[in-house]
């Protein structure tokens, strides 16, 4: 039998768990022309979500998605709006060429065979000045959109990654370019919090008011257990699902993988089995959290050990920093850091955890 979990693929429609509120309020603010920003811890599901709706928006309501991830530099991020509206457009090929060509003037778009023997875009920018480029492609698009009806929301995925980028505000000038956008608008995504919230929530940064937030948590638990138990073909011991839901900060794809698992060794779903599940799951990635962990600097890895040790409470507890040689100081120094680079979140007063789950669970498993 095809095993039904998906955990590294986007999900089909049918695929598709809960969300109606997110997918709701996103559509809306699309069809309002409206910008939108999805705050989301990584694998909760932002680039599923975003997919979903791009899904069934109606066919002059043009979509495209672009991941920041790789922009080190300014033209970086002009050259991905650029190819971001070559996808969007509904036509083929050769139109799409033709229709580029003629909207965009610092840019030359062309198609080369790849080695695979399909066609590729390729780009050859005719101005180095980012400012002109963004506004090259910004006004390219909505010109586009203008010719032929139509409007065009563009997903900026891993947009935290413009803060990265220190040669130019980018962020200032595309607030100075989106204002003059009748046609276009944008959903900005990203998984450090803390990043993108600066861009976006702190009054004195260009982008501020400039976008509505969605805040992504976990799916609405009923609904996915009640998903995931159709799809396993039995129920859940009593509080079996809700105490994987809360360990796991009710992360889709750790939940997704471990009702995989259990679906793939025919396990009955038991509290022993789905824990033992899970750890299995969590001991996989030792190779690659032990690199993880060693890239942090000395002061920083103590205190992801004492998040390990004391499940991330009471880190300020003077026997706790003794057994660490840390002191008050130099722990505060440590995790304003990591919060502010996006690594560590605060849940309430007294608890800190890793922003990624996975990566906070082998962190407990390990140190704990
Ligand atoms: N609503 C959903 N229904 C079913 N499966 C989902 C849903 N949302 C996410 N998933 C599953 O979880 C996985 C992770 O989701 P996704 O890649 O969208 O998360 P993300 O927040 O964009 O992560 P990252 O920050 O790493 O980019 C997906 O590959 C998919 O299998
Ligand atoms: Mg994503």
């Amino acid at each position: 039998m095809v095993n039904p979990f998906h955990y590294e693929k986007l999900p089909s429609a049918a695929d598709f768990c809960g969300r109606h509120k997110e997918t709701e309020k996103l559509t809306q603010l699309i069809n309002d022309g409206k910008n939108a920003v999805l705050f989301g811890d990584r694998r909760y599901g932002k680039t599923s979500l975003i997919e979903h709706v791009f899904r069934d928006l109606p066919k002059n309501r043009l979509h495209a998605f672009t991941d920041l991830f790789a922009c080190t530099e300014g033209q970086d991020v002009a050259v991905c709006l650029y190819e971001a509206v070559y996808a969007a457009l509904p036509f083929n090929l050769e139109r799409k060429l033709k229709e580029v060509s003629g909207a965009f003037s610092r840019i030359k778009l062309g198609l080369e065979m790849s080695s695979s023997g399909t066609p590729k875009l390729s780009t050859q920018l005719l101005s180095r000045d980012f400012e002109q480029l963004i506004e090259d492609a910004l006004s390219g698009a909505d010109h586009l959109c203008e010719k032929h009806g139509m409007t065009l929301v563009i997903a900026l995925d891993e947009f935290q990654q413009v803060a990265e980028i220190k040669d130019k505000r980018v962020d200032a000038v595309l607030r100075t370019y989106m204002q003059r956008l009748r046609h276009v608008s944008f959903i900005f995504s990203g998984s450090k919090k803390s990043i993108l919230s600066g861009l976006f929530i702190d009054r004195k940064k260009p982008l501020y008011g400039m976008a509505t937030s969605i805040a992504l948590g976990g799916i609405e638990p009923d609904l996915f257990k009640a998903f995931c138990e159709k799809r396993l073909g039995q129920l859940f011991e009593t509080g079996v699902f809700e105490a994987l839901y809360e360990k796991v900060r009710g992360q889709t794809k750790l939940i997704l993988q471990t009702c995989y698992q259990l679906y793939a060794n025919g396990d009955v779903t038991t509290d022993e089995n789905v824990r033992s599940t899970l750890g299995g799951i969590i001991d996989e990635k030792e190779e690659e959290f032990k690199l993880l962990f060693n890239s942090y600097a000395a002061q920083q890895k103590k205190a992801i050990k004492m998040i390990g040790r004391f499940e991330g409470r009471r880190l300020y507890a003077e026997a706790n920093l003794t057994d660490f040689r840390l002191t008050k100081q130099s722990m505060h120094q440590v995790l304003t850091r990591l919060i502010e680079i996006g690594d560590v979140a605060q849940l309430d007063d007294d608890q800190y955890v890793l922003a990624d789950v996975h990566f906070h669970l082998w962190v407990i498993r390990k140190f704990g």
